[in-house]
């Protein structure tokens, strides 16, 4: 098992990829706290991975409130002794061109895809930092990478959790702190269920592998990065996207 012994926290952790990691690091031995604010989605993955023995708690947390965030991290150590692991992964999406775009809502996608992973890795590394060190992983995208237009406030936030991915990686090694990102190609989840047929098969058509991925591909990537096994591994991003930004 690969991440037996370890305490990992996941935002965003009661849906789609964040669900299927949290399932992966289980699996592989974890203790994992699911921070969400979908409290019956969370509910329901608790009620269903403690059956037999206490392998998860959830949390309600807006990642986008300090306060909250800093309750995540305490409730880790709280009911499982310490944190080993941070996931990053919490995120919402916006569809507008630009010059449209009220600056509410793109503040709301800032705050949430960027503020969140510097809120939580900030309260995760103080808490590391005790423990001796520990991983995190940051959910980045493609289209932190490369545009896509009437997305603006969704990539400049990719683009800048890959960045900041780099800077805490650099800033942390010396306690032992692994920093990377996971950057998926489009995943079948939730987040592309608003979208219709048409658009779907454009979108796989996107990807040289001639598929979208499935949120199980993802969670394994970031078991990896998360382990030990990705011990020399710090400051990376990790494509998981069929092909999409090597053409
Ligand atoms: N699905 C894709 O194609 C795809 C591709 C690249 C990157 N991503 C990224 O992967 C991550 C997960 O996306 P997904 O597709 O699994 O989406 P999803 O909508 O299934 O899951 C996202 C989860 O985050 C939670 N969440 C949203 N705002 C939150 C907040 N303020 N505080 C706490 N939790 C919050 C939601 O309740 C939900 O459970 C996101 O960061 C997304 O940008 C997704």
């Amino acid at each position: 098992m690969k991440l037996a012994g370890k305490v990992a926290v996941v935002t965003g952790g009661a849906s789609g990829i964040g669900e299927f990691t949290v399932r992966e690091m289980v699996e592989e031995g974890a203790k994992v706290v699911i921070a969400d604010l979908n409290d019956d989605l969370g509910s329901k993955l608790v009620e269903e991975l403690n059956q037999e023995e206490p392998q998860v708690a959830y949390i309600h947390v807006d990642v986008t409130k300090e306060d909250q965030v800093e309750n995540m991290i305490e409730l880790a150590v709280s009911e499982f002794g310490k944190i080993d692991i941070l996931y990053n992964n919490a995120g919402i999406g916006s569809l507008s061109p630009s010059a449209e775009l009220p600056f509410e809502e793109w503040r709301k996608v800032l705050s949430v895809n960027l503020d969140g992973v510097f809120l939580a890795a900030k309260h995760a590394i103080k808490a590391m930092q005790k423990n001796g060190g520990g991983s995190i992983v940051n959910t980045a995208s493609i289209l932190g990478h490369v545009g896509q237009a009437q997305t603006a406030p969704y990539t400049a936030s990719k683009g800048a959790v890959v960045n900041l991915t780099r800077t805490l990686a650099v800033e942390y090694a010396k306690d032992n702190i692994r920093v990377n990102a996971v950057s998926p190609g489009y995943i079948e989840t939730p987040l592309l269920n608003q979208l219709d047929e048409a658009m779907k098969n454009h979108l796989i058509s996107l990807h040289p592998i001639g598929r979208l991925g499935k949120p199980e591909e993802i969670a394994k990537a970031v078991v990896f990065l998360a382990s030990d096994d990705a011990s020399f591994v710090t400051g990376s991003n990790l494509l998981v996207d069929g092909g999409y930004t090597a053409q």
